[in-house]
């Protein structure tokens, strides 16, 4: 089938089935500040999935668009990609297991075709620790399914993939895994899952490419969740049941729901029988043209053009803009990630002209924003100029190394924005070889919590680099406002620790003219009345208006001084110690940091806590606000 087809018979046959088709939401989510894009077709429908009402109805299907930037580094195999479109169909309290494993069993067999020979599923082991029972109910509705089509299916249990390589196949065709590969929600495990978040047990589908031989560099044995590429996950039916309450256990919801997903690219794939998602339609004119564009590039290169030239363009398409910040950040990265290609593989420079159009023709029914493929190519045209003459010093940078350390090439990743695996491959002959990618991701780490760390610096008159982010202010005001707000965040810092106890750490931070951010390691949710402590505590000190003063000292004695820093972080020999108080040693606040920061704390003004969250297991985020 074409993906055309795969995707419009499957809306068709859940629309057969009392399902409402919804548009695709944006991939920046809406009042959503807990993620950046859109990664799964739940995100928009979470409102829903715990009980708000929705005005189509209780049955639901769409194709979503999807972004995973945390894919960004497996694309070039055969089945990873950033962007893709997830077939999801919703019941928000209606049908559960009986009618959604059947369904979805049907679509795959009787109007795709697949044969069910090489279908194996998995299903949800249990969770001692939360008490959360193994679904053996779809493991009975499975091998019922299984033999209407004259398939005897066994149940064995795997657990986890250890366990799975050691045991194998063992003839089963279903397969008990633990939380780790069964258990779904936005964060996790049900461990990992901070309070409030939703989750279920949930039933995957698994496609057995039979010619592919299992590598036993994945483990010993092959099991559907084994990564050797034999086998590949088509669809996943959450059953998205239970909220995790503040004291880590769980309830039911208030509703069952059904929240299924399945990967438009993999089931089209699975229904030709070939084991590369970039052999699709959806891909195959890409890479054609890219190939006619650089005759002899090999498929992983292609590979990344393909999927970076087709996840710019949605991007884009929703309004993304190339920047250093956030989802800014993830489009420039995969933009110059592909620019970098297309510079040293020397790929012809109408690249952008020449592929654009073909997304834009191949998605713009049903998704009308990428229709205008010149403004796109536009774009990604102006960040190619930004970004030339810079990866240009790189390539002629690197060409002077004879031996390379992740250290060198994480220097020409941050200053030239030369890729590590550019850097791999473009090195001389011999400088690479000792060269590889868990020590520049160490780097990468390390360059991380130094950012976060706060070393501020001022540029050009109008402009802050503050702890994570660039902040452009547009005048004198906004400069001062953000200085106000980044000494705010000092005094937080300190009254978070004051009320919720010294443990705490910082995790990062971000100020904008609007307001401060902050996040922090905490295992539960700040209360209401915690928050306002800290604000109280806060609005003290400004109102006593202490000096607010910074000393340089070596960075050893800094730390031995009780300032704050972010372990880890790599720090100057000799660091800014900003403080208030008349004293270091009796100061309300201290904290290794570059600045600016006011003189007073009277010049903060009034402080006001906002809203507090989770961003992720065992991490909270805060935000605050001056008058
Ligand atoms: N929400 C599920 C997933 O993304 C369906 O896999």
């Amino acid at each position: 089938m074409t993906s055309e087809e795969v995707r419009s018979k499957y809306l068709e046959f859940f629309k057969e089935r009392g399902h409402v088709v919804i548009p695709s939401s944006a991939l920046l989510p809406k009042d959503d500040p807990t993620t950046l894009l859109t990664g799964s077709g739940m995100q928009p429908l979470v409102p829903y999935l715990m009980g708000r009402e929705h005005e189509k109805g209780k049955r639901l299907v769409d194709s979503q668009k999807c972004f995973r930037a945390e894919d960004i580094e497996e694309v070039g195999d055969n089945r990873h990609t950033t962007f893709f479109e997830m077939l999801g169909n919703w019941s928000l309290g209606d049908y559960f297991k009986k009618e959604q494993l059947p369904w979805f069993f049907e679509f795959l067999t009787d109007i795709v075709g697949i044969d069910p020979k090489k279908l194996y599923v998995t299903v949800f082991a249990g969770d001692e620790e939360t008490s959360i029972p193994r679904d053996d109910e779809s493991v009975e509705i499975w091998k019922k399914l299984f033999s209407g089509k004259g398939i005897e299916a066994e149940a064995v249990e795997l657990l986890n993939n250890t366990d799975a390589s050691e045991k194998g196949m063992q003839n089963g065709r279903i397969f008990y895994y633990d939380a780790n590969k069964n258990w779904w929600s936005r964060k996790g495990t049900p461990n990992a899952m901070p309070a409030g978040e939703i989750g279920g047990p949930d039933s995957e589908v698994f496609y057995e490419f039979a010619d592919v031989k299992h590598d036993e560099s994945f483990g010993k044995n092959c099991h559907p969740n084994c990564d050797c590429g034999r086998f590949l996950e088509i669809g996943n039916s959450v059953f998205m049941e239970y909220l995790k309450n503040e004291d880590g256990t769980f309830s039911p919801l208030p509703q069952k729901n059904v929240d299924f997903g399945g990967g438009l690219e993999r089931i089209t794939a699975a229904s030709i029988d070939k084991n590369d998602v970039f052999a699709t339609d959806l891909f195959a004119p890409i890479m054609n043209k890219v190939e006619e564009l650089k005759p002899g590039l090999n498929d992983s290169v292609k590979r990344v053009f393909a999927d970076h030239l087709r996840g710019a363009t949605f991007l884009i398409a929703d309004g993304v803009v190339p920047s250093n910040k956030e989802e800014g950040y993830i489009l420039r990265r995969i933009l110059r990630r592909v620019i970098a290609y297309q510079i040293a593989h020397d790929v012809h420079p109408d690249l952008f002209i020449e592929v654009i159009p073909l997304i834009s023709n191949k998605f713009k029914e049903i998704y009308p924003e990428v229709g205008n493929s010149s403004e796109i190519v536009a774009v990604m045209e102006t960040e190619k100029q930004k970004f030339k003459a810079a990866l240009n010093k790189g390539l002629n940078e690197l060409s002077k190394y004879d031996k390379l350390t992740a250290a060198h090439a994480f220097r020409l990743y941050e200053s030239y924005g030369l890729p590590f695996e550019l850097t791999k491959e473009f090195a001389p002959k011999g400088a690479a070889d000792d060269l590889n990618k868990k020590d520049f991701e160490k780097e990468l780490e390390k360059h991380r919590e130094v950012s976060r760390a706060g070393a501020g610096r001022k540029f050009g008159g109008h402009g802050l680099i503050l702890d994570t982010g660039e902040l452009k202010a547009g005048n004198e005001e906004e400069l001062r406002k953000v200085t106000r707000l980044h000494t705010a965040t000092h005094l937080m810092q300190a009254a978070i620790k004051e009320v919720l106890g010294g443990a705490v750490r910082q995790r990062g931070s971000d100020i904008t003219v609007e307001r401060t951010r902050f996040d922090f390691a905490f295992p539960r949710k700040v209360t209401r009345e915690e928050l306002d402590q800290i604000e109280v505590r806060v609005n003290e000190i400004v109102e006593k208006n202490l000096p607010f003063r910074m000393v340089e000292m070596p960075l050893d004695e800094a730390k031995k001084s009780g300032a704050l820093y972010v372990e880890g972080a790599n720090y100057p020999q000799t660091v800014k110690v900003y403080y208030s108080g008349e004293t270091l040693e009796n100061a309300f606040s201290k904290e290794i940091c570059g600045g600016p920061h006011v003189t007073s704390t009277g010049e903060v003004g009034k402080f006001k806590i906002g809203k507090e969250e989770a961003v992720s297991g065992g991490v909270r985020r805060v935000r605050g606000n001056i008058e």
